[in-house]
């Protein structure tokens, strides 16, 4: 945490995007002299999986699955990549994220730049044919921006299939503010058939792997608890809440009122907070939940836990914070009193 902020300057002094890829290529070269970082262990048996720590990278740092190693060596019990489209495709033109230091906050409107299925599934291949990963690799799919959204499933059930083999379990994103109509998907009217028809491609399958759906904040309460109806009935093992904001509440910079795009970091704890207990109590106890939305230090991180979360995610804390933050998390997290173990809705347990 010390060295970050003699560094934070210097990497704020460059463009957001720009700070991102040096930030990610210089972890990966220090990774290969030898850098680590101890998280301790805290296993925990979640949808039929063994996490050995609590701590997740949220979709969205590592959409192409380039940094796997290094971000296994920063000690994340978890790590989601993604989200990848069927095909490769460039975004929306930048610039596309801002950041403010005074608020703790990005906003972007990438618009899932990402090099496509083919590309993640092929790293993917050789990372699981020549190392044995110490965390749990998730993958979080969406549609190409160009698909209409009446063909959204067949842009899921592609990425779907071709990840299947080398994903520990699956994100269904269906609340990014920045593909057009997507959270269209979360109306219980669409979403009901959508979870149905991918819970029966699973299926077909002899591995089991885990089906998470990712939310977002902006719902309102009877959504969330419609929601959590549909997808309890559909077979899908956890929700992840949540996605960024569109609302233009709260403490923000002013000029970010009139740009397009989600609200990460410090602005969303207050929404994604609501938006996690609502789904929380709506859930039948245990139901696994991820919790994922403006956590910047363990006192966050412990409050999403008593709201329910059984795992946390990070991503615009690190930029913030620095990486320490998830071993202090990870630390915090071991000492708090045991919780009870969420429910194991893997087929075994069935
Ligand atoms: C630059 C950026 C890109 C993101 N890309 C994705 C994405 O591709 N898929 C996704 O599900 N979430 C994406 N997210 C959302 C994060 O995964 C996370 O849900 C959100 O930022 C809230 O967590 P935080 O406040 O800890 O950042 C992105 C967030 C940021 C800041």
């Amino acid at each position: 945490m010390f060295l970050y902020r003699i560094l934070r300057p210097l990497l704020f002094a460059l463009p957001p995007e720009l700070a991102h890829s040096l930030t990610l290529k210089s972890l990966a070269c220090l990774t290969r002299l030898g850098f680590s970082v101890r998280v301790p262990s805290d296993p925990i048996v979640l949808a039929g999986l063994t996490f050995p720590n609590r701590v997740g990278l949220a979709a969205g740092l590592d959409k192409n699955g380039q940094y796997l190693r290094a971000l296994e060596a920063l000690g994340f019990g978890f790590i989601e990549v993604g989200t990848i489209t069927p095909k490769p495709q460039i975004g929306n033109p930048k610039p596309r994220l801002f950041r403010s230091l005074k608020h703790h906050a990005l906003l972007n409107r990438m618009g899932f730049n990402n090099q496509g299925v083919d590309a993640l599934v092929a790293r993917l291949k050789h990372q699981r044919e020549t190392h044995t990963f110490s965390c749990l690799i998730g993958v979080n799919i969406g549609k190409n921006a160009d698909t209409p959204l009446d063909q959204a499933l067949q842009d899921y059930q592609i990425c779907f299939e071709r990840v299947y083999p080398y994903a520990d379990y699956i994100t269904l994103n269906i609340s990014s503010p920045n593909t057009q109509g997507l959270q269209s998907l979360q109306a219980v009217a669409i979403l009901e058939g959508f979870l149905k028809s991918l819970v029966s491609l699973r299926d077909q399958y002899e591995k089991f792997v885990p089906l998470f759906v990712k939310i977002a904040p902006d719902l309102e309460p009877q959504e969330i608890q419609d929601m959590a109806h549909c997808i309890c009935q559909s077979g899908i093992d956890g929700v992840i809440a949540t996605n960024t904001t569109q609302s233009r509440e709260g403490d923000i910079p002013e000029l970010w009122k009139r740009e397009k795009g989600g609200i990460s970091g410090a602005p969303l704890l207050p929404s994604s907070a609501q938006a996690l207990k609502t789904l929380c109590a709506a859930l039948p106890q245990g139901f696994p939940v991820i919790a994922v939305g403006g956590i910047s230090c363990a006192q966050d991180a412990i409050e999403k836990r008593e709201a329910g979360a059984s795992l946390i995610q990070l991503y615009t804390g690190l930029v913030f914070q620095g990486v320490g933050l998830i071993a202090q998390i990870g630390r915090a997290f071991r000492v708090l009193p045991l919780s009870p173990q969420p429910l194991d809705r893997s087929p075994s347990s069935r």
